[in-house]
């Protein structure tokens, strides 16, 4: 069973589900007609479970020249205070300092976009002035923002350098939503909504990219609502948390089955997930729960009880709109961004082109501190998006107690045919980087 961020994994599920699983009994809900109809085919999730605690400090500094200063919500980041590798604590590399700033979420003709505006409009019909939405929050936060006041133990995996990017010791690019939860608490909203980029060091495949994009919805009751319907605080606040997700659920995908799975957040308690039965699977959609006392307690709202969801936006955006590979959202082929328009959920993806992928494979003698995730930076700081996949093929240990990995990497643009040159070029350039940066002996 692999280790997920937030505990232990269902073995059937993706590796990147999120959260550990006790299903006890899902409940299911019957579909019922809605109006707006979508058909999505894909099973995708994106999140990462790596477990090991090791990281490489600086995997690879891009050869390109990117942009040293750019404006992300109305502060300027320079790029020198992001990536340094002065700091031991530092393991941001070029490759993801160019993407602080790009806001796919903000962008009304892009997929991600129009997700994000569907929910709301969800959101705006059904809690007419209620929630405040938040889509310009900075990416960059403290390690108690994005862990401690969302009470993730000390020793939790999603804290290592290993899983996450940090700035320096005390601070990190976000691994998800959650982290505002407790700042926008203390500063009074009790209805609200954030969507924003998201950061994990992972492994590379069609549905994993080392920034996502998430929305956290969070709601606070007061006494007299709980009270005036006969039941506790608790159930009250499941009870509303479930209709309100459900009715989300079927705004998106239209009539569809559902079932609710019990699991396990640092946050929350009860803690559910939802899933949605699609193309003859069962998707998990997101993962809520009625918030854990002590964030309420500690943020000024002792008396309350409140809701949490956090839901994955490239995710449901591959099925709505059939989108086959998690790099084609980074796209500015035309080809890809002409495809989508303003308020048009759940339009089909017409793929563009089938370049064939190539395959390149590296053998080599590992160290105990290797792990993918470091593997699969430096293989995305020398092919960037090129690198679609970097699979473990072979393994084995010697008498000697020498352990021995084969990947497979494949290589393809979704843009265009690469020659053998130049993709030679690369998995000389991946050998070379591999064995300078990571302690390996190439075999
Ligand atoms: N933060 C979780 C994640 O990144 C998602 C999540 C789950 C958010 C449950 C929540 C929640 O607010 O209640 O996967």
């Amino acid at each position: 069973m692999a280790v997920t961020r937030y505990g232990l994994c269902k073995s059937s599920l993706p590796r990147h589900v999120f959260a550990a699983m006790s299903i006890t009994h899902p409940t299911f809900i019957k579909p019922s007609p809605h109006p707006l109809k979508t058909s999505p085919s894909l099973p995708i999730s994106f999140y990462s479970t790596s477990a090991s605690l090791s990281a490489t400090k600086h995997p690879h500094k891009s050869k390109h020249p990117i942009v040293s200063l750019l404006d992300n919500c109305g502060v300027k980041i320079n790029k020198d205070d992001v990536v340094r590798e002065s700091d031991p604590a530092n393991n941001v590399p070029d490759s993801i300092f160019s993407k602080l700033g790009l806001q796919l979420h903000r962008r009304d003709h892009h997929p991600i976009g129009i997700l994000k505006n569907a929910i709301y409009d969800y959101f705006d019909t059904n809690y007419p002035n209620s929630f405040l939405k938040f889509d310009d929050l900075c990416p960059i936060v403290s390690v108690k923002a994005n862990f401690d006041d969302v009470l993730v133990p000390a020793d939790h995996v999603s804290r290592s350098y290993n899983d996450t990017y940090y700035i320096d010791a005390q601070t990190v690019l976000r691994c998800h939503t959650s982290a505002h939860q407790a700042e926008l608490l203390r500063k009074g909203y009790t209805h609200f909504l954030v969507t924003g980029d998201v950061y994990r060091r992972d492994s590379i495949d069609s549905t994993h990219y080392p920034v996502f994009h998430q929305m956290e919805g969070f709601r606070v009751f007061s006494p007299d609502e709980w009270m005036a319907s006969g039941m506790d605080a608790t159930s009250y606040a499941a009870n509303n948390l479930k209709k309100a997700l459900e009715g989300l659920a079927q705004h998106l995908f239209g009539a569809v089955e559902m079932r609710w799975v019990d699991t396990y957040f640092p946050f929350t308690n009860p803690s559910f997930e939802l899933e949605i039965y699609f193309q003859e699977k069962w998707l998990e959609v997101l993962g809520c729960g009625v918030t854990e006392q002590e964030i309420l307690k500690r943020n000024g709202k002792m008396d309350n009880v409140a809701w949490a969801f956090g839901l994955g936006l490239e995710r449901l955006a591959m099925v709505l709109f059939e989108i086959p590979d998690i790099r084609l959202f980074w796209s500015n082929d035309l080809r890809f961004t002409s495809q989508f328009s303003e308020g048009q959920l759940g339009v089909k993806f017409k793929p563009f082109s089938k370049f064939p992928p190539c395959y390149k494979d590296m053998s080599f003698w590992i160290s105990d501190a290797f792990t993918e995730n470091n593997l699969c930076e430096v293989v995305r700081g020398i092919a960037g998006d090129l690198a679609e996949e970097v699979r473990l093929i072979d393994s084995f240990t010697n008498k000697k107690g020498m352990t021995s990995h084969c990947y497979r990497i494949a290589y393809r643009s979704m843009e265009r045919s690469l020659t053998d040159e130049e993709i030679n070029q690369l998995q000389w350039d991946v050998r070379e980087a591999v064995q300078s940066k990571l302690n390996v002996v190439l075999r």
